[in-house]
């Protein structure tokens, strides 16, 4: 059902419930993931110089201020200094493939043994679409292992998003269109020139590579959970685009706390929901979203699902909620204003989505029938993934600072 609010002007937040989430429990395995994905991609991941667990904010003076038990933040402005977590899925796809080509395991490989073998790597040549997040993490990796990366991205993406894909010496090329639009040109140029097409996004007969990259992002789930003390969460609240990272996060609590299954809502902004779009239309096959996609959430500015993500996201994801720019904006500001002892998290506008949903949901009378239906309340322990910094730092001091840095005052 649509809680609530359909059509009403000003209320920031709708959501759907997924009437199929709790058809079959325990908690389902994904099919297409590996069980133990979690584990073989941390030990990957530790083998990368520079790993560190991101950290996890424990955010007691918020969730008291909320009225809610425990809230925890996942920070991932700090994941190896790329200033967002997508590092987890490309360099973990690209190491299982680098791995294949030289003749290694890719079970057992490490990624001193793929640096090691860079010179013979280098016919390679990684292609991708991006908002830049995935396009840097792509560049960044093909770089430390000698190989050359192509990154395309949309019109209008942030100079600082473009600047950072750059900086990893990776060729960037703007493409007249959306997201969808140059996902398409990517791969279709990779079937030309014989790229490896490294993308964050599945359909009929692209799926392994996908596959990995969720695998990948499983990583946040372990590490946060190596956090937490035994203890586990009420509610996960996971921001989507093309729904890998949702997919990533929900297999990992699957592995984790698929014993007690928390309530698990896929959040995206309102102009570019293809999730919230096909679970409310009920059918089986994923909707497009359609228009120009404006949103500042640029991560999540999708409007075509992963195929891979919609079927598992369609049948277990409890419910699916969308957000008007404001909810990002307010979530930026919160998570940059502590309460209390709280830790200060920079988020940037996909990061912040979901922590400023949690703060409508809980303090906006008007959303008493979201909080319901999500059963949100002072047992309610939520886990968030706070998953950019200020990836486009102007933007976020715009934001943050609201009027007078419009008015052109401010340091840039
Ligand atoms: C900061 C950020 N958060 C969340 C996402 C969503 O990930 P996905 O497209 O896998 O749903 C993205 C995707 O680019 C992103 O950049």
């Amino acid at each position: 059902m649509a809680s609530g609010m359909e059509g009403e002007v000003g209320i920031p937040v709708k959501i759907h419930v997924n009437a199929r989430a709790r058809e079959s429990d325990p908690m389902p395995g994904l099919g297409m993931l590996d069980p133990d994905a979690s584990r073989a991609a941390v030990s990957f991941h530790a083998t990368i110089p520079g790993y560190e667990p991101t950290p996890l904010a424990d955010l007691a003076g918020l969730a008291s201020f909320l009225g809610i038990n425990r809230l925890w933040v996942k920070d991932e402005s700090q994941r190896f200094g790329l200033n967002a977590f997508k590092m987890l899925g490309a360099s973990y796809a690209i190491g299982k493939l680098a791995a294949r080509h030289l003749g290694l395991d890719p079970s057992s490989v490490g990624f001193q043994d793929l640096t090691a073998e860079a010179r013979n790597l280098k016919s390679l040549t990684f292609a991708t679409a991006t908002d830049g997040n995935h396009g840097r993490a792509v560049a960044w990796t093909a770089r430390m292992l000698g190989c050359p990366a192509v990154v395309y991205l949309p019109a209008g993406t942030a100079r600082a998003r473009i600047e950072a894909v750059k900086s990893e010496d990776a060729e960037a090329v703007v493409v007249q269109g959306t997201f969808d639009d140059a996902v398409r040109l990517v791969a279709s140029h990779s079937r030309e020139r014989g790229w490896t097409l490294l993308q964050d996004t599945a359909w009929p007969g692209y799926e392994k590579i996908p596959t990995l990259i969720m695998e990948g992002y499983t990583t946040l789930v372990a590490e946060a959970a190596s956090r937490m003390e035994g203890v586990s969460p009420t509610h996960v609240m996971i921001q989507a685009g093309v729904g890998s990272l949702a997919t990533g996060i929900f297999a990992g609590v699957q592995e984790h706390w698929g014993g007690v299954r928390p309530h698990f809502t896929v959040v995206e902004p309102l102009n570019a929901a293809p999730f919230f779009l096909s679970a409310r239309a009920g059918g089986r096959q994923p909707r497009a979203a359609e228009g120009d996609l404006e949103t500042i959430m640029a991560g999540l500015a999708c409007g075509e699902a992963s195929t891979l993500a919609w079927s598992a996201l369609g049948t277990w994801a409890d419910a699916f909620a969308v957000c008007e720019d404001d909810v990002a904006r307010r979530g930026m500001r919160v998570l940059g204003n502590p309460v209390g002892k709280d830790a200060r998290v920079v988020s940037g506008e996909s990061g912040a989505v979901t922590t400023g949903m949690l703060f409508e949901v809980c303090t906006d009378p008007r959303l008493e029938d979201v909080r319901r239906v999500m059963g949100l309340g002072p047992e309610s322990r939520v886990l968030l993934f706070s998953t950019e910094g200020d990836t486009d730092p102007l933007n976020y001091r715009q934001v943050v600072w609201g009027e007078f840095f419009d008015s052109g005052a401010g340091p840039t």
